[in-house]
């Protein structure tokens, strides 16, 4: 009760900078097809929407993508590093295993104050998470400026050999910072799920506290993702159809109330099955994984990024992030309000 009289009434936190960075190798289709799998560019892009993606090369790691996205957010935000009070990192492929953490690092990187750092593991829910986590501490008045950064460099994690799984996952981040917006603007709700009941679909097996990396991991691939793609596909449709319906349900919004239509980016057939079933129209959704291919819990702000000089003032934009865990989310945003 003393901490709730210290903390003065709510604050609208919202998003006042956005940035992005891919790393500079372009894959294409046809690139893959000439590694020598036995695939096409029409497969790929008929089932998944994906045309393009970027790799990072050997030298660049997680930390390195954030740090650019973090530092055009920031300067998107037009503020100053030390004028951030936290750092948010949502990674499932952070620089190191254990420690240092990402945000630790990406702190370091951008010059921040000694301030509050985090990483966020949530697989390519992980944005939602982790701006559900820092706007939470702007609303409480906790922090004044928050960064949160997503990004993925899953290329790393992939068997390059594997034509069921090499072709979806590009490298990317993405990165806002959260602040104090006018009333009613900013994060409007949080609703996060997860079911680990679904946790044998998509997983990395080896290289955890479960089974440490062995030579017989190694030999194996077990350091590299597991996909049941028909299984991750039936169970994203299942969970987001009742999931973004109750969310609209609760807080009595109807479909065509809300401006843009966000979604993570992991194949443009789960994006039209939800899409139709919700009778969502095409003006109302925006995609680009044709150009990036699935960056996991990066998709969500490198849209963000594509999108910032055509959201409107006020304009309501539904973010929702899907993936392993099985974990998903949906944060309603009504986008601008700077003070
Ligand atoms: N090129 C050609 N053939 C392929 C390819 C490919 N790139 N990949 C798989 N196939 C083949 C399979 O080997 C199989 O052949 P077979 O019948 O001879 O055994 C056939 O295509 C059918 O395989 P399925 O896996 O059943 O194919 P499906 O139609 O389900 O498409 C896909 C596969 C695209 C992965 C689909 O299941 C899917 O989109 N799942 C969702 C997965 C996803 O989005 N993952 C992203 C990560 S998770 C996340 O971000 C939420």
């Amino acid at each position: 009760m003393i901490i709730n009289s210290l903390m003065g009434p709510l604050i609208s936190a919202g998003i006042i900078g956005v940035g992005k960075e891919l790393p500079e190798k372009a894959v294409s289709n046809q690139d893959i097809v000439d590694m020598g799998l036995d695939t096409s560019d029409e497969w790929i892009s008929e089932r998944t929407g994906i045309k393009n993606r970027y790799i990072a090369d050997e030298n660049t790691s997680s930390v390195d993508l954030a740090e650019i996205a973090a530092k055009r957010a920031i300067e998107n935000a037009g503020i100053n590093v030390t004028d951030l009070d936290g750092i948010i990192v949502s990674t499932t492929t952070p620089d190191h295993l254990m420690f240092p953490s990402a945000a630790c690092l990406l702190q370091s990187r951008i010059g921040a104050r000694n301030i509050f750092a985090l990483d966020v593991s949530a697989a390519c829910t992980g944005f939602n998470y982790a701006i559900s986590t820092g706007s939470q501490f702007v609303r409480t008045g906790q922090m004044k400026n928050v960064l949160v950064v997503a990004v993925d460099c899953l290329s790393k994690f992939v068997d390059w050999t594997d034509r069921a799984v090499c072709p979806l996952f590009g490298d990317g981040a993405g990165a806002v910072v959260l602040s104090e917006v006018k009333e009613g603007y900013g994060v409007l709700t949080v609703d996060l799920s997860s079911d680990g009941r679904y946790g044998d679909i998509l997983k990395v097996q080896a290289g955890g506290s479960r089974q440490p990396m062995n030579q017989n991991g190694f030999d194996n691939k077990e350091y590299l993702i597991q996909m049941a793609g028909r299984a991750v596909f039936k169970t994203a449709v299942s969970k987001l159809v009742p999931s973004i319906s109750a969310v609209l349900e609760k807080y009595e919004l109807s479909v065509e109330e809300i401006g843009t239509f966000v979604f993570h980016q992991a194949n443009i057939r789960i994006i039209e099955f939800v899409k139709d079933k919700l009778g969502i129209a095409d003006d109302q959704l925006y995609t680009n994984i044709h150009k990036y291919g699935n960056t996991s819990s990066a998709s969500i702000p490198i849209v963000l990024d594509d999108k910032k000089s055509s959201f409107k003032e006020g304009e309501l934009v539904m973010l929702i992030g899907f993936g392993a865990g099985f974990a998903w989310g949906v944060n309603i945003v009504k986008w601008g309000g700077r003070l």
